[in-house]
């Protein structure tokens, strides 16, 4: 069962069917970047997240998919506190972010731990992994002294399976892979609760990817730490979110949600319906239920100026005139939330090999 979240126009109803606690909620939240344009004009805004509402339970696994520059991202980075939201708010265990003390904030900031795309970049390239581990964990004072702190760390290398010996290497003595459980022993020295993975197997080879896919699944349940695994990629979205949900984004806006399976062999948003039209099926029988959607443009629009009414409709084949002029608002469909006006009356369609 999953959480269930519906937004009517600016309101929010919250019907929650999961009997975990959301450990993180997101309430309205839109991000907006400010670019300056010289000194007579106004600056442009980016909506790189607008109006996204979410839970996020103990242990969860949630996915959230789109393509490059819908506020993936920005996202993330809004979760983990590194963004202030232009508005709405972010809760912590219920509490808003925004009325946390120092103390508050200092413990979230540790519970809630963010696994960049680019390794190389995330490690300080002049400092040995020891340092870059054993440091963190002194300065947070989570162990009494050095001995305790290197103690703690190669805890976290067996986690990751990487050997002590690596400790003093410095991270481009590293493959990319490696990289990436450091990444991740990192994290779970903090004792974190959630980890955000922004594209963490996205810069590494095609074979190590599923096994830093097995570690994220292992570090989940061994030790029940929540994941929001940001990618582009439904394969990997479908493998480590498993039973999970997913949250599909398109120019800022969650558009579907769901359960990860119901919601991939039955995409309602004409969005997903169109990228799953693009992604290869190795099954025969899944191949022939596939259609085809032929968009009416294949160009993304700027998320600088979003589209009125539905941002989908210059691209949707199903577009009508409401579409040009009132934003649809996320109502539940089919077990989750979808937000297309059309979304009831349009053909259905059933990935499923066995239907
Ligand atoms: N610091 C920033 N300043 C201005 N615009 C930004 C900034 N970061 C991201 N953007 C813009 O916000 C949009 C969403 O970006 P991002 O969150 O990185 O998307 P994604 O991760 O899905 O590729 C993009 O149009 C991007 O250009
Ligand atoms: S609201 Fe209209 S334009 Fe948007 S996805 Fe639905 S049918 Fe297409
Ligand atoms: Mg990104």
């Amino acid at each position: 069962m999953h959480a269930i979240i519906r937004c009517q126009g600016k309101g929010l109803l919250h019907m929650n069917d999961d009997p975990r606690k959301p450990i993180m909620s997101l309430r309205n939240v839109d991000m907006y970047y400010e670019i300056k344009r010289g000194l007579l004009k106004q600056p442009a805004r980016i909506g790189a997240v607008v109006d996204v509402s979410l839970d996020i339970h103990e242990g969860e696994v949630l996915a959230v998919v789109g393509e490059s520059g819908c506020g993936k991202t920005t996202l993330g980075n809004v979760i983990i506190g590194m963004l202030k939201p232009t508005r709405g708010q972010i809760l912590y265990n219920g509490k808003d972010l925004s009325q946390m003390t120092r103390q508050e904030l200092k413990e979230f900031r540790s519970s809630v731990q963010l696994v960049q795309q680019d390794s190389y970049a995330a490690l300080n390239p002049v400092k040995t992994l020891y340092h870059s581990l054993c440091g963190p964990v002194l300065h947070k004072k989570l162990a009494r002294n050095k001995a305790e702190a290197l103690k703690m760390v190669h805890e976290a290398l067996d986690m990751v399976e990487i050997s002590h010996e690596e400790l003093d290497k410095y991270p481009h003595e590293l493959s990319g892979g490696q990289r990436q459980r450091i990444l991740m022993a990192r994290a779970i020295l903090m004792r974190p609760k959630l980890i955000v993975a922004d594209e963490p197997v996205s810069m590494i080879d095609v074979s190590l990817r599923i096994s830093i896919l097995n570690l994220m699944a292992k570090l989940n349940k061994t030790l029940n730490i929540a994941f929001v695994y940001i990618t582009h990629d439904f394969g990997t979205a479908r493998y480590i979110a498993r039973n999970g949900n997913i949250c599909i984004m398109y120019l800022g806006k969650m558009v579907e949600y769901g359960n990860v399976q119901r919601v991939l062999e039955h995409p309602s948003h004409p969005y997903l319906q169109a990228l799953l039209t693009a992604v290869p099926v190795p099954d025969p029988e899944i191949a022939k239920k596939k259609r085809n959607l032929p968009l009416k443009s294949i160009e993304m629009p700027s998320v600088a100026a979003p589209p009125p009414g539905c941002r989908f409709h210059p691209r949707c084949p199903y577009s009508v005139d409401i579409c040009e002029t009132e934003e649809p608002v996320l109502l539940e469909h089919n077990e989750g939330l979808c937000a297309c006006h059309r979304v009831k009356e349009l053909p259905q369609w059933s990935l499923r090999a066995d239907r």
